[in-house]
């Protein structure tokens, strides 16, 4: 796989940067309600400030904002208050929302030469975000030298080797709701699997029809409810007895633990998206499973996808696992084996 220079090639000695980050956290009552993008942009920022940067300016989007309304919601302050505190340095600065500017998302070239005004270098960490071809994260980076910061190099190494050679049993672990984006992944890293266990709504569809050109393996029991509600009426039911009108909100007992079977017996991991809904604790106990098989596998195991990394993060069990990856889309795109624009438009290292 193509690999971009790396910011520790750069000479950024009394330079004024412009750090692309992807700082699109989930926010709480305009709170920041998980630091986690945060926290791993960190590294890039503290080695310029070591290497002597005279200026550090951070852009990223958040969320995405349409309305007048969103530009309040969506303010990137209670952000910059949590970077200040991770990181006290007058260097630092965190410019708004870059997506309060219409012209980031077309990639409109104004706003990519007002990024760059009076900037030296460009580096773009933004590994979760390398999939949009917008200014920040694209045009910017054919305006100023361009390179990549520590966490995009690391999600890059520990992802693109998913897509190599790799040690066997490797067993890929999909759910959650989103189906269509997570077909093209199954299907590019899915031939190369020995196995493939699918849960939550993905498992659903690909029962009706099998849309890939290998075999899945389906749960064969779920946790039915009676309405798409916390506290509904639920019992264990095998798949072909789930009653007309319920919900499947989480695999079965029985499928939980021949997932986890399979999981434990791994040598390589990829897991993306729960297994049912497990924001609420009566429908958890099959993604729970799962990420404890994840963490007691003797394997090279990789979680990536908001809702996973959510979980594996809530049990406590994230330093057990290879790599969590800061990426969703991103993440799942590479994983296709297509070019992830931000990543492209940095000369190779
Ligand atoms: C993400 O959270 O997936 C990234 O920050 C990209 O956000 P987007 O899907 O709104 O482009
Ligand atoms: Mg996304």
């Amino acid at each position: 796989m193509r690999s971009p220079r790396s910011v520790e090639t750069a000479d950024v000695k009394g330079k004024r940067v412009l750090v692309r980050a992807d700082l699109n956290v989930p926010l709480k009552v305009g709170e920041v309600a998980d630091d986690t993008r945060i926290r791993a942009a960190l590294p890039t920022l503290q080695w310029l400030l070591d290497h002597g940067a005279s200026e550090v300016v951070v852009a990223s989007h958040l969320g995405r904002p349409k309305t007048a309304d969103d530009r309040e919601r969506l303010s990137i302050a209670p952000v910059a208050d949590r970077l200040r505190s991770l990181l006290p340095d007058g260097r630092i600065r965190l410019l708004e929302n870059t997506r309060f500017d219409p012209g980031e998302t077309s990639n409109e070239s104004g706003f990519a030469r007002e990024l760059a005004e009076g900037m030296d270098f460009y580096v773009n960490d933004a590994f979760g975000s390398a999939h949009r071809a917008h200014c920040s994260t694209e045009g910017v980076a054919h305006l100023l030298p361009a390179y990549a910061g520590l966490l995009m190099l690391e999600e890059l190494e520990h992802l693109g080797r998913l897509l190599g050679e790799v040690e066997h049993p490797f067993v890929i672990v999909a759910g959650g709701a989103k189906v269509d984006d997570k077909l093209a992944v199954l299907e590019n890293l899915g031939g190369r699997a020995d196995r493939v266990l699918i849960g939550g709504k993905m498992a659903e569809q690909l029962r009706e029809h099998n849309q890939l050109s290998f075999p899945v393996e389906l749960p064969v029991d779920v946790i039915a409810a009676s309405a798409f509600a916390e506290d509904a009426e639920a019992r264990v039911v095998t798949v072909d007895a789930v009653p007309a009108g319920w919900f499947g909100l989480d695999i079965g007992p029985a499928t939980a633990e021949a997932f986890g079977a399979i999981l434990r017996g791994a040598r390589t991991i990829f897991w993306n998206g729960p297994m049912g809904v497990f924001e609420w604790s009566r429908f958890a106990a099959g993604t729970r499973a799962v990420a404890e098989a994840v963490a007691a596998a003797d394997a090279y195991s990789v979680v990536g996808g908001g809702d996973s990394v959510r979980a594996i993060q809530e049990l406590g069990l994230a330093d057990r696992v290879s790599w969590v990856s800061t990426g969703g889309g991103a993440s799942l795109e590479l994983l296709e084996g297509r070019d992830l624009p931000g990543v492209a438009a940095i000369p190779e290292g």
